[in-house]
């Protein structure tokens, strides 16, 4: 049974580029609570994916909420046209740009959700100074910039358990997303070490946008 405090988001990032409207109504007809999209620009990752237009036309075509993950160098360059494009969810990486502070606010006061993405890498205590204006954090719990990447335990354990520390002892209402190597068998154990929002693309899609393996994922729950 599905506990109803848990968000689950399909990332069209494994779906086919070709059918990526049949992987979004797919997506929205399994009761998945949020699309997400990755922007990569082939230089903050290797990877080159979308644009500004791509929300827009899911936002026109589609009722869903949208959860964009800019993954691009200096995000200040090109955040205000996304923002244009409505996202309901918005996140940056600190290690993109000196200016997370800023571009968080622009996001707020855009009306959508703020959120600060992490590489593996990259610390937690490198975000604390950024907790008080985020609505939720996104830590990348595989390597970025593809799909499909083994999820990392002996870097995600202590990670998690060091944001959801400073989530409580802060007094902070930020959810905790995690994106990256999210399958069947681990979503319920991170779930019940209260995590409750979940990015997951190879577990669903398998390359095929016609048929999600959502009902497979949500019974282990
Ligand atoms: C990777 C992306 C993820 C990716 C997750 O850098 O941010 O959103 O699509 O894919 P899976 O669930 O296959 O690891
Ligand atoms: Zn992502």
């Amino acid at each position: 049974m599905r506990p109803n405090n848990i968000e689950i988001g399909a990332s069209i990032l494994s779906a086919d580029f070709c059918y990526i409207g049949e992987a979004v109504e797919e997506a929205i007809s399994s009761n998945i609570d949020f699309i997400h999209v990755d922007i990569m620009d082939g230089k903050f990752v290797e990877s080159i994916t979308w644009g500004p237009q791509t929300i827009a036309d899911i936002k026109k075509n589609f009722n869903v909420v949208t959860d964009v993950h800019l993954m691009v160098e200096k995000p200040e360059q090109v955040l205000e046209q996304y923002l244009n494009a409505y996202p309901d969810r918005v996140s940056i990486h600190p290690e993109s740009t000196y200016f997370s502070r800023k571009l968080l606010h622009q996001i707020k006061n855009s009306g959508a959700e703020a959120g600060i993405a992490m590489k593996l890498e990259t610390p937690i205590e490198s975000v604390i100074n950024l907790l008080d204006i985020v609505d939720f954090v996104l830590l990348l719990s595989s390597e970025e910039g593809f799909g499909g990447n083994s999820y990392s335990e002996a870097i995600m354990t202590s990670k998690i358990c060091k944001i959801m520390n400073l989530k409580k002892s802060l007094n902070y209402k930020l959810k905790i997303q995690l994106d990256g190597g999210i399958k069947g068998h681990n979503l319920g154990v991170l779930y019940e070490q209260g995590v409750n929002r979940f990015v997951l693309g190879s577990a669903l899609y398998n390359n095929d946008p016609f048929k999600m393996n959502y009902e497979k994922i949500i019974n282990v729950l």
